[in-house]
């Protein structure tokens, strides 16, 4: 049932503050101010490597948790698509754990490769939003999403709330090897529990991404960019919008402009920046000066003092509320979200079901 929503995505896209605060609740004691997980059994701080494997849209939540997890448990992890892990004879050792990332629990490249970490002798873990699902009978441990079921094809819901988790995934780790004051982790507990109402101001900007949707989709390129955990951010607005609306899109890396894709910028190209004001901003800031010098056309996605200071020259702006950087990604998901979606709309697409696409891949 769509409710009184157009379509699925959008129905999903405005569940997430709900849905996100429904899956932060199994990980949060706000009690104690900690972040726990299920009860397991081994000890995470026997962990010495991480090996994260999805596909599509969970494989940026592994992107961002690789992030995540290097900078606050200094463990170090690789982040490989499933379909590659599986064949390149990956490096593992007893001491890693594999995790891997599934909305539906089913799609065969990750379903295969945690069962070629499993009998490489890895404990495994998997943030999984089917709870009967083949991976997650199959983890060591489930760390469940709460999202609820996902019918949109492009994935929206389930991705933020992997988030969520990953993040809880994260700070654990990072106790366990002794990188996480109490007094830090109660920080992030107070981050992660302003998500929910962060989310919601930032689908509050819904009307006014929809009516710059349609100079978006006249185009035939549109870059994003961004950098940290934005630039996984801008993997997934470039996928988020090809998938539904058939626009070509691509997502870099801000610092990679310059080794090529500013080829391709003219005055047709708009170009998606994600720049949370914060430690990376200026950085981000001048290689989008960049394109702009040569005509691109700019969507800039910044807080109020981002955009104070960088708002010019842009088509538009979409200000998200200002939040510490760990849980940006979650807030910032929802306007490249709802930019794909009404893009879409404007082109008139099969929004729920696009061309080409199943729900879930479980053929490789
Ligand atoms: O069910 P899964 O999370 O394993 O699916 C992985 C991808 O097929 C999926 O995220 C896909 O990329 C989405 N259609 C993206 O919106």
């Amino acid at each position: 049932d769509k409710g009184n929503h157009r379509h699925f995505m959008l129905k999903e896209i405005y569940e997430q503050p709900v849905v996100v605060a429904q899956t932060l609740r199994s990980y949060l004691r706000p009690l104690e101010e900690r972040v726990a997980l299920p009860d397991m059994e081994f000890d995470l701080a026997s962990v010495e490597r991480v090996a994260i494997v999805a596909c599509g849209t969970a494989s940026y939540v592994g992107m961002i948790g690789k992030y995540w997890i290097e900078q606050l448990a200094r463990v170090q992890v690789e982040v490989d698509v499933a379909s590659e892990f599986r064949y390149r004879d990956p490096v593992l050792t007893p001491n890693m754990l594999g995790v891997v990332i599934s909305q539906s629990g089913e799609t065969a490249d990750t379903l295969a490769a945690l069962r070629h970490m499993k009998a490489a002798g890895l404990t495994t873990a998997g943030i999984i939003n089917v709870p009967t699902s083949s991976m997650a009978r199959e983890v060591d441990l489930l760390l469940p999403t709460h999202a609820g079921p996902e019918i949109g094809v492009a994935s929206t819901k389930a991705f933020t709330c992997q988030l969520a988790v990953m993040a809880a995934l994260a700070v654990n780790l990072a106790r366990a090897k002794g990188q996480l004051t109490p007094e830090a982790e109660r920080d992030i507990v107070h981050h992660l529990q302003e998500v929910p109402e962060a989310m919601s101001r930032a689908i509050a900007h819904d009307e006014e991404i929809a009516a710059m949707a349609p100079k978006i989709a006249a185009a035939r390129d549109v870059l994003y960019l961004g950098r940290g955990p934005d630039y996984p951010l801008a993997l997934e607005g470039a996928l988020k919008l090809k998938e539904i609306s058939y626009i070509h899109a691509e997502g870099y890396a801000s610092g990679e402009m310059k080794h090529g894709p500013i080829a391709l910028i003219d005055d047709t190209v708009p170009l998606i920046v994600l720049a949370p004001s914060g430690p990376l901003f200026d950085k981000t800031v001048s290689n989008m000066q960049e394109a702009q010098a040569r005509g691109a056309l700019v969507v800039l996605i910044s807080d109020a003092d981002g955009i104070a200071q960088a708002g010019e020259n842009t088509i538009a702006t979409i200000e998200m509320p200002k939040v510490h950087p760990i849980i940006a990604p979650l807030v910032y998901a929802v306007p490249v979200q709802l930019l794909a979606y009404h893009v879409a709309v404007a082109k008139g697409t099969d929004v729920d079901q696009p061309r080409n696409l199943a729900k879930s891949v479980t053929v490789e």
